[in-house]
């Protein structure tokens, strides 16, 4: 079976990933750089380094109730193995919680202009993937402060500002805030540093990850075994 990659190699001594050795990224190296790196087949310049490092910090929970951890949680308290849980909340990963940045990015990247986007998706009832929450109806945390460090380290990207043209056109437009969430703002940082919208999906998991042991591994270690919803919690209206 033959195998042609850019990713990585083996050599005598060493192995290399896309260009540098892996015994200086051990040396050199954060993870998040050598994340960044693998991924796109660049090291991070500096400003892009702390921003991308942020925005992994920045998904790595969300809380019990997000679908991704109850769902670790749920597979965990029937008595599966710790890889089971955690692939069993990335499977929770969908348009509507974490996997909507690869969509986002292809949006962003061919918009021209925000009035008229936001407009034609209005009229054909599109969701405009990045915006709105669940939770946050009138700012992301997590967004504003990444915006703030951002400008701090002076990282600029036409695609963050088009984000909040964006976010302002849907306010006027549809009379009701959404609010650029995290998604969003990870598709116009990703755009901007040069990611391939396919590894959009990736970078929130990777980011995930960690949150998602920590509840699979908790559930095991603290909760009785099985969790299931309260009968009072469903309401049947069958036949
Ligand atoms: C995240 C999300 C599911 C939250 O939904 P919600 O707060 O429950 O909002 P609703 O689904 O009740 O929608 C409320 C209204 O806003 C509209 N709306 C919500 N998000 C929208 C979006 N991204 N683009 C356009 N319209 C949107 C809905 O169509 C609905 O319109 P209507 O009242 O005329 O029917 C939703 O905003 C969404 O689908 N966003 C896009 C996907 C995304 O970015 N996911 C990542 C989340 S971190």
């Amino acid at each position: 079976m033959k195998c042609k990659t850019a990713v990585s190699h083996l050599t005598d001594d060493d192995l290399v990933i896309r260009g540098e050795k892996l015994s200086s990224l051990v040396a050199e190296a954060s993870f998040t750089d050598a994340v960044f790196l693998i991924l796109s087949g660049r090291k991070p310049a500096a400003k892009e380094s702390r921003l991308f490092a942020s925005i992994l910090t920045s998904i790595i929970d969300h809380g019990t109730g997000t679908a991704s951890a109850l769902t670790s949680r749920f597979v965990a308290s029937t008595g599966n193995a710790l890889n089971a849980s955690v692939a069993a909340g990335v499977l929770a990963l969908g348009e509507y919680h974490g996997g909507a940045i690869e969509t986002a990015m292809r949006q962003l990247a061919d918009v021209k202009d925000a009035k008229a986007f936001v407009a034609e998706a209005l009229k054909e009832k599109r969701r405009i993937m990045g915006f709105g929450h669940k939770v946050y109806k009138d700012e992301d945390p997590r967004v504003t402060q990444l915006y703030g460090i951002a400008e701090e380290v002076g990282y600029e990207s036409p695609y963050l500002t088009l984000a909040r043209d964006i976010e302002r056109e849907l306010a006027v437009q549809k009379g009701k805030k959404l609010v650029l969430n995290i998604d969003g703002f990870i598709a116009a940082a990703l755009l901007g540093m040069g990611f391939p919208p396919e590894v959009g999906k990736g970078v929130f998991i990777i980011g995930r990850v960690p949150g998602l042991v920590a509840h699979a591994v908790e559930e095991r270690q603290r909760e009785k075994p099985v969790r299931r919803l309260d009968e009072a919690d469903i309401e049947y209206d069958g036949k």
